[in-house]
């Protein structure tokens, strides 16, 4: 039990490490809460013009998932790493630095994925860009990969997965309630408009 509450609290700190904000700042971008929906995630530093940074912070949004995972996978007893995945997710969305308002996690919990099972996360992040293309919209190849997820977890036969998915699911949907507004408006941007 200890062990697991340690892992959670890695995997929170892990996760709330900023990148979209430290790379944009670095960058001399300004301040991404600012900009665009106010999202601390890639699809928003996309807005900024800089498709390296958006790059970037796609992939250490990702990274610092998979870490809290891969970590989670050497060092913690069996079945501890999901928990430290999802407390990545949830310290990247409620970030105790920013006063718990982050981001949308779609980077992160891609990352965690891929780190708990590389043939589910593939095909999640499949999901995404199949959908992100065909739309031209983030947020609808974000909804559509987050509710494939424990599909394709099912279909790979990783069943120890389906609550923990269940769980990042929600909390993405719960994460895009104004991409979710903006959509049945129609007003949603295309990625990389404003
Ligand atoms: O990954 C976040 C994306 O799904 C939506 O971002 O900035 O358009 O709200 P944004």
């Amino acid at each position: 039990m200890l062990s697991l509450i340690l892992w959670i609290v890695i995997g929170y700190l892990l996760g709330t490490i900023p990148f979209g904000i430290v790379i944009s700042r670095a960058m001399g971008l300004g301040d991404l809460r600012k900009i665009g929906s106010g999202n601390i995630g890639a699809t928003n530093v996309l807005r900024t013009g800089n498709k390296g940074a958006a790059a970037a912070t796609l992939v250490l949004d990702g990274f610092k998932g998979a870490l809290a995972v891969l970590l989670a996978l050497w060092l913690a007893p069996e079945g501890v790493a999901k928990w430290a995945g999802l407390a990545a997710l949830v310290g990247h969305c409620y970030p105790v630095w920013l006063r718990f308002k982050g981001g949308k996690g779609v980077a992160t919990y891609l990352g965690v994925v891929l780190a708990l099972s590389w043939p589910v996360g593939l095909l999640c992040c499949a999901t995404w860009l199949f959908a992100a293309v065909i739309s031209r919209i983030s947020s609808v190849g974000a909804l559509t990969a987050a509710m494939s997820t424990t599909v394709w977890m099912f279909m790979m036969a990783r069943v120890d997965l389906l609550v923990m998915g269940t769980l990042m699911t929600a909390l993405i949907y719960w994460r895009h309630r104004a991409n979710l507004a903006r959509l049945r408006e129609g007003t949603e941007p295309k990625i990389g408009k404003k």
